[in-house]
């Protein structure tokens, strides 16, 4: 099933067109860690190697494509799309849909400030939900400059603001609405503030325009929800069928963002199953020229989840499966000759290497779900031809080699 998820993802970046970069699986403690935030900084498998360099397992995918772009491909013409998928590694308490090893699919779009970049990443992700068959998964999308717009209108240094953030992140409204008067919001603020917390969520385009109203006189925190509006207009006007919710205070639990932030979340599990947004300074402070981007991150364990509680069928590989079946030892090397000329046509083909006896080997052929079994042996062979069996009609016929091929194309 990973493999289907991960194909389905491979998909969508050739759909888009992204191109699949691998990272490594260890880096450099202080690039990881670098804008993390305490979330996964605290997570991650940290460890000094024998060169007494503080290295760890990934725990995400974004910091080392920032790298490379800061470097390797500094002169690549932007925009410049990549993807990546594999194994990442968080120190989480195990339970249902949080592991200590997951997967994830990774997208990010180089070198864009636009709304158009914001808005693809999230029809790339929209577009990856449906295509694995999944339903009444909402989007939940906010602007992390809405509240450091506020907070900073106020002083309340980087600090605090990142760790407001981060309560906000967790849901403890309360204890991060204490944090920003303790660091200085001022009381009007703190009402502005606590009308965000508590603001419905109606129609989307109905919540940015509350969400502008509320937050009149913070300029920041304005632009922040007039470029949140682009965006949102941008994918519905796109034609995207898609179930999106605002909320001021998503904050999510990394530190570079500085844009809009996005989450998905279907109603049987209580994780999300992707989470992303936009950057636009992390690569400069990895030594690039400044470059604005946005990302995303898909939890591919978390995405089958859901499809089993969904009980999302797969949708049926249409490739034709062949066994060959050697009767007799003897038969062994034609039956080669023919996998080879088979695989040659591009049939996916395997040997029954056992020497098992027809009925066992076919027994274990139906077990497999293989479409056919070819059957090679003397009476036959004196002829030029071989038995082929449909497994699934349970209907067999004699055939000529030299067509063997053509019959299970078409
Ligand atoms: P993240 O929200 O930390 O973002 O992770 C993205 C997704 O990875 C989560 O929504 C979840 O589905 C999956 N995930 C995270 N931790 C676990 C876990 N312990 N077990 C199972 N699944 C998990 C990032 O990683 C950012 N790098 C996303 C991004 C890309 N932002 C911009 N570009």
């Amino acid at each position: 099933m990973l493999e289907y998820v991960e194909g389905q993802a491979r998909k969508m970046g050739q759909l888009y067109g992204y191109k699949e970069i691998i990272t490594p699986l260890v880096e450099s403690y202080e690039l990881l860690a670098a804008k993390a935030g305490e979330e996964v900084r605290l997570r991650m498998y940290a460890f000094e190697d024998l060169g007494r360099r503080m290295i760890a397992l990934r725990p995400e995918f974004t910091p080392s494509v920032a790298r490379v772009v800061a470097t390797t491909f500094k002169n690549e013409p932007r925009p410049f799309r990549l993807f990546c998928i594999g194994s990442l590694y968080r120190y989480d308490e195990p339970q249902q849909g949080r592991y200590r090893e997951f997967w994830q699919s990774n997208f990010e779009l180089m070198g864009s400030n636009k709304p158009e970049a914001d808005a693809e990443i999230i029809t790339l992700t929209n577009d990856l939900m449906k295509a694995v068959g999944l339903k009444n998964y909402v989007f939940r999308v906010g602007h992390v400059g809405v509240l450091r717009g506020i907070l900073s209108e106020d002083k309340v240094d980087d600090k605090a603001q990142n760790s407001v953030l981060q309560l906000m992140d967790k849901k403890q409204y309360e204890e991060a609405l204490k944090l920003a008067e303790d660091s200085g919001a001022s009381q009007e603020s703190m009402a502005v503030l606590r009308d965000l917390v508590d603001m419905k969520s109606l129609k989307v385009m109905e919540t940015v325009e509350n969400m502008r109203e509320r937050i009149k006189g913070y300029e920041t925190a304005v632009k922040a929800a007039e470029n949140l509006d682009e965006i949102l207009r941008l994918v519905l006007e796109s034609g995207c069928k898609i179930d999106m919710n605002v909320d001021a205070c998503l904050a999510r639990g990394l530190q570079y963002y500085t844009g809009m932030v996005f989450e998905v979340n279907v109603p049987e599990l209580e994780v999300a199953l992707g989470g992303g947004g936009r950057y636009d300074r992390l690569i400069e402070l990895f030594g690039g020229e400044p470059t604005p981007a946005v990302g995303i991150a898909h939890g591919l364990d978390r995405i089958m989840l859901a499809m089993q509680k969904q009980k999302t069928g797969l949708k049926e590989d249409d490739e034709k499966k062949v066994m060959i079946i050697p009767i007799t030892g003897e038969f062994v090397a034609k039956a080669l000759e023919i996998s080879r000329m088979l695989r040659d046509a591009g049939i996916s083909v395997e040997v029954e290497v056992m020497r098992r006896k027809v009925g066992k080997a076919l027994e274990d052929a139906d077990r497999r779900e293989m479409n056919y079994a070819i059957m090679v042996g003397e009476k036959e062979l004196k002829e030029g031809s071989v038995v082929l069996r449909d497994l699934k009609k349970r209907e067999q016929k004699i055939l000529k080699i030299e067509s063997l091929a053509k019959t299970l194309i078409t």
